[in-house]
């Protein structure tokens, strides 16, 4: 797919489409088009065939105008980040169900910050071209092959220009959490996800992939870590992306994302009812493979290390049971109460290892507790931060991105319902199951500014629909860039 921006005189560019995204009042460029149609816009507007409400569309046909046809989109009541970025999701996939090759963007409808509304609209092309095709045969090549974004002077395509580098990476990125986190989970296996680490970052001057077998992580104290992978016949794995966008000197962001590649919940096994979808317990180990993916279309000047630890949690005779108690790399011991509080296990491990890298920040991304859609639907991911300044930088990205979290507390009331017996700490609390399992991982992170997504509800969708959003790649590389430019 190949991105510009152009401010060229709009009714010379030869394109299969133009898409304009406006109200019922036409203003501007929607003014200009419209009579150069000799109100055409209007008549569809007066006849009902297009209202200009919120994402709602039509195409007219142009007979023999440098656009064959224009795709109408309605912006009507769109004042908000979330409804601008739905109206141009509309319109990218209404654009892909057309036969064009060429399209035209019209970038005036919204604000004037080009930089923004180009990138959402890179990420919006890239990921309506979504297609699981498992891991075998190659697509179907996409017929699309350009969208041109205009902007009406030729002083705003300089940061239009960067907008669609940016928004086709975080595309891509996403494109790429969801191919491997909608990957069936006897091709997703742990060793399937260290080859894909590897090919990432072949002949990639910037990336480093070392990967932990299990007698390393044995060597290096991960009891709790190996103690999940256990019962499974898949050997575990610790994946270690290294992006070097910086000077070697300035401290990395580190990001862990969980990776259970599937979670039978262990000899505490899961009810039947929709445990198919616990291959997407790695959806957090996906979007950090988005984020260096994207980190590699984007070259951002920051060191960024990808920790993804991939284990398969199953239930065997050498399976770990309730009430074992295992060490932790930290030397903390944990009283496994529940096999199906397995992410925190393999999580905190990760953390203690990513100490190492001497951060700047780390930030954990995990499918972590069924808690978090009671808590916040399938709407908003969870977040945890023992930082408020990283929080609120997270909290930013995501709105900018439309790819939101809310902040819950980490009070120390919550963490006492961590209490053992016969260990420093159980993995398991009582009520308020996204905070204890936070107080949990937050025993694990006291040396270093973290925050903690709980991506459950947000990183794939159930019913018809049922596949990996790519969540919350768009939110973390938000975060990413801003920092990069600070
Ligand atoms: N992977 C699950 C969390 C999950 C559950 C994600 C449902 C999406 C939908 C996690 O490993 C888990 O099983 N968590 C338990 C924790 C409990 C045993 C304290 C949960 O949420 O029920
Ligand atoms: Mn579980
Ligand atoms: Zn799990």
């Amino acid at each position: 797919m190949e991105f510009n921006a152009s401010a060229a005189n709009l009714l010379n560019i030869k394109v299969d489409s133009l898409i304009l995204l406006t109200g019922s009042q036409l203003q501007n460029t929607a003014k200009l088009l419209d009579d150069s149609l000799n109100g055409a816009i209007q008549a569809l507007i007066k006849s009902g065939d297009f209202s200009g409400k919120l994402a709602t569309s039509c195409i007219l046909h142009t007979q023999g105008k440098a656009s064959k046809r224009i795709i109408l989109i309605g912006t009507d009541g769109a004042a908000t980040t979330q409804k601008m970025i739905k109206v141009m999701e509309s319109a990218a996939s209404l654009l892909r169900k057309t036969p064009s090759q060429k399209a035209l963007w019209i970038g005036d409808s919204f604000n004037d910050d080009h930089e923004w509304q180009a990138s959402i609209m890179a990420r919006s092309v890239q990921t309506s071209s979504y297609k699981y095709n498992g891991s075998s045969k190659p697509s179907k090549p996409n017929k699309l092959k350009s969208v041109t974004y205009w902007c009406a002077k030729k002083s705003q395509t300089v940061s239009a220009a960067k907008g669609l580098v940016y928004g086709n990476a975080v595309g891509n990125g996403m494109n790429t959490a969801r191919g491997l986190a909608d990957l069936p989970a006897n091709f997703c296996t742990p060793n399937y996800l260290a080859s894909q680490a590897k090919k990432l970052s072949k002949g990639q001057a910037k990336v480093t992939t070392n990967i932990l077998k299990e007698a390393d992580m044995k060597a290096l104290g991960m009891g709790s870590l190996l103690s999940v992978s256990a019962g499974s016949v898949e050997p575990g794995n610790l994946i270690v992306m290294s992006y070097q966008g910086a000077p070697k000197t300035a401290k990395p962001v580190v990001l862990v994302g969980k990776a259970v590649t599937f979670d039978t919940g262990g000899i505490s096994l899961k009810g039947g009812r929709g445990m198919d979808e616990m291959k997407f317990d790695m959806c957090g180990g996906a979007s950090v493979f988005g984020v260096i993916s994207a980190l590699i279309d984007t070259q951002l000047p920051i060191n960024v290390v990808g920790i993804v630890p991939a284990v398969e949690n199953m239930p065997a005779g050498n399976a770990t049971k309730p009430g074992d108690v295992v060490t932790s790399m930290s030397g903390q011991t944990i009283e496994v109460l529940n096999t199906d509080a397995e992410g925190r296990l393999i999580l905190c491990d990760a953390l203690t290892y990513a100490a190492r890298f001497k951060p700047d920040t780390v930030i954990d991304i995990a499918t972590l507790t069924g808690a978090v859609i009671g808590a916040l639907g399938k709407v908003t991911a969870g977040l945890l931060s023992n930082d408020d300044e990283l929080a609120g930088q997270l909290l930013s990205g995501g709105t900018l991105s439309g790819d939101r979290a809310w902040r819950l507390p980490l009070w120390e009331e919550y963490d006492k319902q961590l209490k053992s017996n016969f260990a420093d700490m159980a993995n398991i609390g009582g009520e308020a199951g996204t905070i204890t399992a936070a107080c949990f991982l937050a025993r694990f992170t006291r040396d270093y500014k973290w925050a903690h997504l709980d991506i459950a509800g947000t990183a794939w969708h159930s019913g018809p629909a049922k596949g990996a959003t790519g969540r919350p790649v768009p939110m973390l590389m938000e975060y990413l860039r801003t920092k990069a430019s600070s």
